[in-house]
């Protein structure tokens, strides 16, 4: 096989909450990878320096700012996206947010919330290009999930909910887009170095991430790019419903590394 099947030369590829962190790793390597990127975010400015850097690095990219939540915006921003480019080949839906609080305590404005970006605006934006990829017979819908779409923890139970959500979502929207050559699959990270886990860094999750990961340590957001380049790219061609969960191991590790005493079993 030809490496040009991971060639995303002459796509569009729009990906949300690229302003930082995941998405604008994801973003930076869709263009890497020849796609031009529309690269989203909340904040305009972020977005702004987003696309700033990644044609600094001779890529191509627009700043594209708008609430992912806002069901009528990004209809509109699809809408005008199509018109001036004639395509939308990629929706690499990213934007997320993580609220950690207790059940006592986290409401149900924290619920919606996080539902409301993590799950709701995925559906909105996938609806939205629905038609367009439809009509051109091909498109590639990415989630991004988590290992919290497969597994779970503690204190963070909309986060959990919703991404089980996306999990779900990609399983379904694989099924009834299939027919007409767009796939739905999602990616799922594990513990990554970004602003989402800022608070973290310094207390005892950070060394009990490190502890549960077979390869004992946090990872970067780059180490993402490949799994989502794939799935973006011809190579992926007969790949839909499907997470590739890129969590160092996490996810298929029952005890601490550290805590098994490896001699008991031989
Ligand atoms: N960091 C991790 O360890 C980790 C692990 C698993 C999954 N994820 C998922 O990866 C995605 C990105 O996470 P991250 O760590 O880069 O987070 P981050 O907080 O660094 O970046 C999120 C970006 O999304 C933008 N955003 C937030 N709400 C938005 C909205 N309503 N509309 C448009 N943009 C919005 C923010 O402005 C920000 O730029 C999320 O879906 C998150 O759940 C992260």
């Amino acid at each position: 096989m030809s490496l040009n099947r991971f060639s995303l030369d002459g796509r569009v590829a729009l990906v949300t909450g690229a302003g930082r962190g995941i998405g604008r790793s994801l973003a930076e390597g869709f263009a890497g990878a020849g796609a031009k990127v529309l690269v989203n975010d909340l904040h305009p400015e972020m977005a702004a320096e987003a696309a700033d850097a990644i044609r600094a690095q001779g890529g191509t990219a627009e700043p594209l700012a708008f609430d992912v939540t806002d069901t009528a915006a990004a209809e509109d921003v699809v809408a005008r996206v199509i018109a001036e480019h004639d395509r939308i080949d990629i929706l690499m839906n990213n934007a997320g947010i993580l609220i950690r609080k207790p059940v006592e305590s986290h409401d149900m404005d924290d619920w919606n919330r996080v539902v409301g970006i993590n799950l709701s605006a995925l559906y909105g934006l996938s609806r939205a290009v629905t038609p367009h990829m439809k009509q051109k017979g091909r498109g590639r819908i990415i989630n991004t999930g988590s290992t919290m779409s497969v597994s779970s923890r503690p204190g963070v139970i909309s986060y959990v909910a919703a991404k089980h959500g996306v999990l779900g979502l990609t399983r379904g929207l694989a099924a009834e887009l299939g027919p007409h050559g767009i796939t739905v699959n999602a990616i799922g990270p594990g513990y990554i170095l970004t602003e989402m886990n800022k608070k973290v860094l310094g207390t005892d999750l950070e060394q009990i991430v490190i502890d549960r990961t077979p390869l004992a340590r946090w990872a970067a957001p780059e180490e993402l790019q490949g799994a989502a380049i794939f799935l973006a790219s011809d190579a992926a061609s007969f790949v839909t419903g499907q997470i590739i969960v890129v969590d160092g191991g996490m996810t298929t590790n029952v005890f601490l590394t550290e805590s098994v005493d490896l001699g008991v079993a031989s």
